[in-house]
Formats: structure tokens, C-alpha cells, sequence
């Protein structure tokens, strides 16, 4: 095999080796290539009916996975840092340089969607047979990202297949599944981080009764505005819009409201992280709490993109096979599909929502002496 970095003669400068076939050599074992590349089985070949696109079908599914265990490997690591106490400066750096790097990668596989739809459906029924019962339902590295992200199980659309059973008894395989149930998820480790948010304590800033003080006081004057409002039809809608803002903002300001929706499954985070991400939202250019903020937008990012790949994914599969077919993996195949299309797989849906809640920046509580001092450090 020619070796790609042949020509560079500064690092080998001993004639007396054959350099392309060396470099070569080791290029290829380090990288396994000879099992990477001999891993292509197309079964409309075994069964001597070869179809074309079976191929491409194969390598953009190992493409796929291969990149799934560079965002699990990016995953541990991140929820390790995140899993202590104090977070230093260093550390927040470097989560913030791996999540960019995932949501990277995830942009690469929504991208990636549109090559495999250059195969027709025709193309696909050629080889579609060879499949079954194979399918993307069971991917394991799939699912464990959505576990280390924060899915819970009691989140996702059933159906007739439960998601550990697709497994069978591939044992090594229920045992990953059960752990990423288990261990702390990124979401998890994030809220306990937003918890420690500086400035919430009810003895210092205390940040959520001034912010609470200044929504009151931004719809009370609203409502001045509205009484102004010579047009009764008009002056009532107003009043109306801005009783129905309260009860939105009700819904943080009472715990017991929030724990309702909580319990329901509308809402994530505790009570005390939501008053970080909000805290954190409200003052990100602060000088130390614009890392964070990046977190948080990064965090979205990840939410966004996987969503936009469920999207693509599920367009390709009602092009590929129709909206009346079952997947190959017993599901109702594109009706299933779309159903998991909604927020219940939106780990951060917390953070999405709190456009929902912001005041205009001149309403916003100021900072005292000893917390900008606090954040400027
Ligand atoms: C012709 C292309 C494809 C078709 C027709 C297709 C079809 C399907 C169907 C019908 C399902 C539902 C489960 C079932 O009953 O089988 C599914 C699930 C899935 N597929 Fe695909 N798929 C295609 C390409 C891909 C690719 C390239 C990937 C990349 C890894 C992928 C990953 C997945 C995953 C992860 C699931 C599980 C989704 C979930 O449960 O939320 N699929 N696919």
C-alpha cells in the first residue's frame, strides 16, 4: 500500500528500508485496519444476489457507531470531571472543549443522514429481507448515550419491545444497560452543579426572592400600561395576557406547582437547580459565569441535535419503507418513530424553557458589592 506521508524524508532518512511499505505497515496495524476494513459482509453477496447499495448501507451504519463510542468515551469522561464537589476553572475548560466536541460530531452524523438516502427504496427492498430481525432498535451504544445523558426509562414511548429485552442474552450487554441506568447522568451531575450556583443562598444574594420581587414588579407595571389602554376590547386582552404570564411564572415561584410538574414529567430539574440555570442565564457576562453559560448552551446544542437526527432518521425510514410497514425490529417502524420525536426525550428541556421566564435585562436584580466581587473572581 503507498503510504500517504511518503516524500517526508526528514523522519526517515535509512534508505535501507523500504519506507512507503513500512509506514504503511504501521499505519494499518495501529489502526486494525485489516479488521475494520474486512468487516463490509454484504449477505446479498453470501446469498450470491449482490445488491449494490448494501454495501454503502453497511459502512454509513459502522460510520454511525463508530462515532457513538467517540461521543460514550467523551461522555464518561466529562460526567467524571463533573462528579466531584469543586469544579476548577481547569476542569470546566476542558468539559467545555469535550461537549463542543460532541455536539461537533452529532452535527457530522445529522449530515450524514442524506448520503443514505441517495439509496432508493427500490434499492433497499432488494436487500431488506437479509436484515430482519436486525435493526437500529438495537444499538447499544444508541441507548447508552441516551442513558448517560439522563432518558429515563419511565420517559420513553413503549412499545412491544421492551428496550433491555432487545439485548436478549448478550449478558455484556444488559449488564452496560443497567449500569448507565444507574450511574449518576449528565443530567443528574449538572443539576447538583447548578445547585452550587454562587449567589443563591437565602443568608447572601439570594438571588431567587430578588428576582421574584422584580417579575412582580415588571407585571405590576405592566398592567399600569394596559390600564392606559383607552380601547376596553384591547386593555382586556392585555390585562388577560398578563394575568396568564402570573401563573407562568407561578409555576417557579411556587415549589409546590414546580414539584407537580416535576412528578409529571414536564419538568426536570429541582427546584434549586432551575434557580441556578436562571441565575446563570440572567448574569452570564459576568466574568465567572460565562463558562458556565457556554455549558448550558452546549448542553442544548446536544439536545437539539439528537432531535434533529430522530427527524432525519424518521424522513428517511417513511421514504425508505413507507408509514404502514413494522421495523425490522417488530416496532409500528415511522408511527413509532415520530412519537419519539417529543419533548420526552429532551433531557435539557429545562433549559429550553427558560426563555419562558426572563424579564427585560432593566428589570433584572443588580448585583451587590460582594457578589460582583464574588463573580468577578
Ligand atoms: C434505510 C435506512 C434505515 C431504515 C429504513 C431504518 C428503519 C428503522 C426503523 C423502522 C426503526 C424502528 C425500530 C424497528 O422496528 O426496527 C429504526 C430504529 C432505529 N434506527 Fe434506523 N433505519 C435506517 C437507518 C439507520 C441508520 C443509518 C442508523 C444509524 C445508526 C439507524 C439507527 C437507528 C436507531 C438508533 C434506532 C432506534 C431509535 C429509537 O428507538 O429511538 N437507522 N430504524
Amino acid at each position: 500500500m503507498a503510504c500517504p506521508y511518503a516524500g517526508n524524508g526528514s523522519l526517515h532518512d535509512d534508505t535501507a528500508t523500504p519506507l512507503g511499505t513500512e509506514i504503511g505497515m504501521i499505519y494499518g496495524e495501529y489502526l486494525m485496519l485489516d479488521k475494520v476494513l474486512s468487516s463490509q459482509r454484504m449477505l446479498s453477496v453470501v446469498d450470491n444476489r449482490p445488491v449494490h447499495d448494501e454495501h454503502l448501507f453497511i459502512v454509513t451504519h459502522q460510520a454511525y457507531e463508530l462515532w457513538f463510542k467517540q461521543i460514550i468515551f467523551e461522555l464518561d469522561s466529562i460526567r467524571e470531571m463533573l462528579n466531584i464537589e469543586d469544579l476548577e476553572e481547569s476542569k470546566t475548560l476542558e468539559i467545555l472543549k469535550r461537549l463542543n466536541r460532541i455536539v461537533l460530531i452529532l452535527k457530522l452524523l445529522v449530515d450524514q443522514v442524506p448520503i443514505l438516502e441517495t439509496m432508493t427504496p427500490l434499492d433497499f427492498m432488494d436487500f431488506r429481507t437479509y436484515l430482519a430481525p436486525a435493526s437500529g432498535f438495537q444499538s447499544l451504544q444508541f441507548r447508552l448515550i441516551e442513558n448517560k445523558l439522563g432518558v429515563k426509562s419511565d420517559q420513553r414511548v413503549k412499545y412491544n419491545q421492551k428496550y433491555s429485552e432487545a439485548f436478549g442474552n448478550e449478558s455484556a450487554a444488559m449488564d452496560a444497560i443497567q449500569k448507565s441506568e444507574n450511574e449518576p447522568s449528565m443530567l443528574d451531575l449538572i443539576q447538583k452543579w447548578l445547585e452550587r450556583t454562587p449567589g443563591l443562598e437565602t443568608d447572601g444574594f439570594n438571588f431567587w426572592a430578588k428576582f421574584q420581587a422584580s417579575a412582580e414588579k415588571f407585571l405590576d407595571q405592566q398592567v399600569q400600561t394596559a390600564m392606559q389602554e383607552p380601547v376596553e376590547a384591547a386593555r382586556n386582552y392585555h390585562l388577560m395576557d398578563i394575568e396568564k404570564r402570573r401563573e407562568v411564572y407561578r409555576s417557579i415561584f411556587d415549589r409546590d406547582v414546580h414539584e407537580a410538574l416535576v412528578s409529571r414529567g414536564d419538568r426536570r430539574f429541582s427546584y434549586k437547580a432551575l434557580q441556578g440555570a436562571i441565575m446563570i442565564t440572567f448574569y452570564r457576562d459576568e466574568p465567572r459565569f460565562s463558562q458556565p453559560h457556554q455549558m448550558l448552551t452546549l448542553l442544548m446544542d446536544i439536545d437539539s441535535l439528537i432531535t434533529k437526527w430522530r427527524y432525519n432518521h424518521v424522513i428517511m425510514v417513511q421514504r425508505m419503507i413507507g408509514s404502514q410497514q413494522l421495523g425490522t425490529g417488530g416496532s409500528s417502524g415511522y408511527q413509532y418513530l415520530r412519537s419519539t420525536l417529543s419533548d420526552r426525550y429532551k433531557v435539557f428541556l429545562d433549559l429550553f424553557n427558560l426563555s419562558t421566564f426572563l424579564i427585560p435585562r432593566d428589570a433584572i436584580p443588580p448585583l451587590d458589592v460582594s457578589m460582583r466581587k464574588e463573580l468577578i473572581n
